[in-house]
């Protein structure tokens, strides 16, 4: 596996490979890596004769309170697990590389980002597809593979990709979580241990709300005050957001039908969790 650090170099690279035939998948990342990631760049392995990883930690999908400085960072143990997953390039440029200047052309999401994450980190929407845009142009992938657990950075990466015709497909994978059902995150490592505990009520939750719709139930506010109490009294956590809405449109439902997406934010001490499930009826 080669490590590239430079914009120019990476997509000179990139660029041989393609103009030689080979089909390039890619997998962006902000580092940290879990089996999370590791299914990704493995799917990615199989598929493709050429594998490539970005480790970013983007800035500009940080909000100013957010984690930017603290995001947890361990580049010799993430190239070995990249490398060991299948991967042939690993691009790991820094800020100033990537961003050599302001940006003077700026992305707006426009859709899809008025609920969920996209209303509680204004702007986070905004830096995670200016970051693609620029990614997708250095590696030139042929198909891009992103987590089911970030539902709503599908819908909009779906929507960029369309919107602005680049060509690559977007492939997605199930959400990997631990033996108890925690969606696996670089930012579980900062759960206390109770936390770490309760923080199972989250898919737990998620998952009796799916029964219950199963079973019939189709008022989505009923579903989501059930979840509301469940998580309540079951955990420390702050409830960021518990929503239900059409995917991967994101709209409000008066009743569930069709495909919709039930998703949860919960903030403990020192980690906000993200959680979803979708939905189809
Ligand atoms: P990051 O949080 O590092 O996630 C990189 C990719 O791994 C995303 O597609 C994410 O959905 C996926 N992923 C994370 N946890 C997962 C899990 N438990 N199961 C399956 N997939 C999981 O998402 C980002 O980085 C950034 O926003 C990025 C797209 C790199 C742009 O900066």
């Amino acid at each position: 596996m080669k490590v590239i650090r430079s914009v120019k170099e990476m997509q000179n690279t990139m660029l041989e490979q393609k103009s030689s035939g080979k089909s390039i998948g890619f997998v962006p990342t902000m580092g940290y890596l879990h089996e999370g990631h590791l299914t990704l760049i493995k799917q990615a392995r199989r598929e493709n004769d050429v594998v490539a990883v970005s480790i970013f930690v983007n800035p500009l999908q940080f909000g100013a309170n957010e984690d930017l400085s603290t995001y947890p960072r361990d580049f010799e143990r993430d190239s070995q697990l990249a490398e060991e997953s299948g991967a042939d390039y690993l691009f790991y440029p820094d800020a100033s590389e990537m961003y050599p200047r302001p940006l003077a052309i700026k992305v707006t999401v426009g859709d899809r980002t008025d609920v969920l994450c996209g209303r509680s980190r204004p702007g986070h929407f905004d830096g995670v597809a200016a970051v693609l845009l620029k990614l997708f142009n250095i590696v030139v992938p042929d198909f891009a593979y992103f987590g089911m657990k970030d539902a709503q950075q599908v819908a909009v990466i779906d929507m960029l990709i369309t919107d602005y015709n680049i060509p690559v497909t977007l492939k997605t994978v199930e959400t990997v979580r631990e033996s108890d059902g925690l969606a696996k995150s670089s930012r579980n490592v900062y759960l206390q241990p109770n936390e770490r505990e309760e923080a199972v009520i989250l898919n737990k939750s998620l998952n009796e709300a799916r029964e219950g719709i199963i079973n019939g139930e189709r008022d989505p506010e009923k579903v989501l005050s059930f979840m509301r109490e469940r998580i309540q009294q079951n955990s420390s956590g702050t409830i960021d957001y518990i929503e239900l809405y059409s995917y991967p449109e994101l709209k409000p439902v008066k009743e569930i039908k069709g495909t919709i997406i039930i998703a949860l934010a919960v903030k403990f001490t020192k980690a906000r969790l993200i959680d979803n499930t979708i939905i189809s009826i």
